[in-house]
């Protein structure tokens, strides 16, 4: 009998019209099911990749949720069937809030341990789709909170339209750049109107308004970097691994990615006093309400203050006397 409708549903679809889609469709809802399914090692197993992923940052140690959007409970936002949650964690959901990136990092195989371990926590009887409520976990101290925010903020990094959204959410840095420079190599600059930078190798973003100071200023040797998906960090990476001597950057683009390095060279960030404009690329801010993205925002915020770097607005506003 059972064998009889999976025969006959495509022959159904096939007769409406929709053959092809009514039969991929049928193989891949087949496909998704969990192999590992009560499986307690790969349970384990996943529960370290959730971790080492930085899951915890939203969804808390336990699951319990942090940020909201507890796993444990038996509110789901799209579902609660394997398939369903194996297309969210794979980034496959259009309407997902949750970041997109870990498709491209976890195979189908980790998934499905993820899963495995979700089962093992959530013991419902009754699933509904709905608003989870707010989180209900104890509280955790400030540094454990600290720190799971922290790994929530790198996921941004694995996704390119992550790290626009929040990198466009720096209101009161819109319009600030830097020049940045190692600390232990480079002798001090304070302005673009500093004679050494003509001997310098300079790096710029293209689309900046930058490009046009430093060919004022006399700076002969200039690379100019795109703010391509792939390549926006480049330019950081390139002062600290010495291949040019400073670079002039938009002030959240050197926040985001001085905190992303785990390089043991200390840079210095010296705020230009002029409002400039923001990057082409980032121009167009589209307001976003995603809490991920305004958290790390706020933690962003703090890199650029730890480094002493004020908004252009603030820093002209004060310093007419120069
Ligand atoms: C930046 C925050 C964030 C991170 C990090 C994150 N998630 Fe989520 N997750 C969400 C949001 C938001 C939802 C609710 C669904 C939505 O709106 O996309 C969700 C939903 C879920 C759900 C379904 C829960 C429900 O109630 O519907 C599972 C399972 C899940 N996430 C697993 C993971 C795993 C596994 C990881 C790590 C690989 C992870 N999440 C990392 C934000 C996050």
């Amino acid at each position: 009998m059972r064998q009889g409708r999976r025969i006959l549903l495509p022959i159904l679809g096939f007769l409406i019209g929709g053959a092809p889609i009514g039969l991929s469709f049928l193989s891949a809802q087949d496909s998704l099911k969990n192999p590992y399914a009560g499986n307690a090692e790969a349970a384990k197993e996943g529960y370290a990749i959730y971790q080492k992923m930085g899951c915890p940052g939203c969804h808390g140690a336990g699951g319990g949720g942090g940020m909201g959007w507890a796993l444990i409970d038996c509110i789901w936002r799209f579902g609660w069937d394997d398939a369903t949650l194996f297309r969210l964690i794979k980034g496959q959901i259009p309407e997902q809030t949750m970041p997109r990136g870990f498709g491209d990092v976890l195979t189908d195989d980790q998934v499905w341990k993820i899963i495995t371990w979700v089962r093992t926590v959530n013991h419902c009887e009754e699933n509904v789709i709905g608003q989870p409520t707010a989180a209900t976990t104890a509280p955790t101290s400030p540094e454990v909170a600290a720190q799971e925010q922290e790994k929530a903020c790198r996921l941004v990094a694995i996704n390119p339209s992550m790290i626009r959204q929040t990198l466009q959410s720096f209101p009161d840095y819109a319009s600030t750049y830097v020049i940045l420079y190692r600390e232990d190599v480079t002798k001090p600059i304070r302005s673009l109107e500093d004679i050494a930078l003509s001997k310098l190798r300079v790096g710029v973003n293209a689309d900046t308004p930058v490009v046009d100071l430093l060919k004022k200023a006399g700076a002969s040797n200039v690379t100019t970097y795109s703010l391509s998906e792939g390549s926006l960090g480049q330019i950081v990476t390139d002062v600290l691994d010495q291949k040019i001597d400073v670079a002039v950057v938009w002030a959240p683009l050197a926040g985001f990615f001085i905190w992303q390095s785990d390089s043991e060279h200390r840079l210095t960030a010296i705020p230009l006093a002029m409002v400039l404009t923001a990057p082409t690329p980032f121009h167009s801010a589209e307001a976003s309400s995603m809490t991920y993205v305004q958290r790390c925002q706020q933690f962003l915020h703090g890199v650029l203050e730890s480094y002493g770097v004020v908004p252009a607005q603030v820093l002209t506003a004060g310093s007419n006397a120069h």
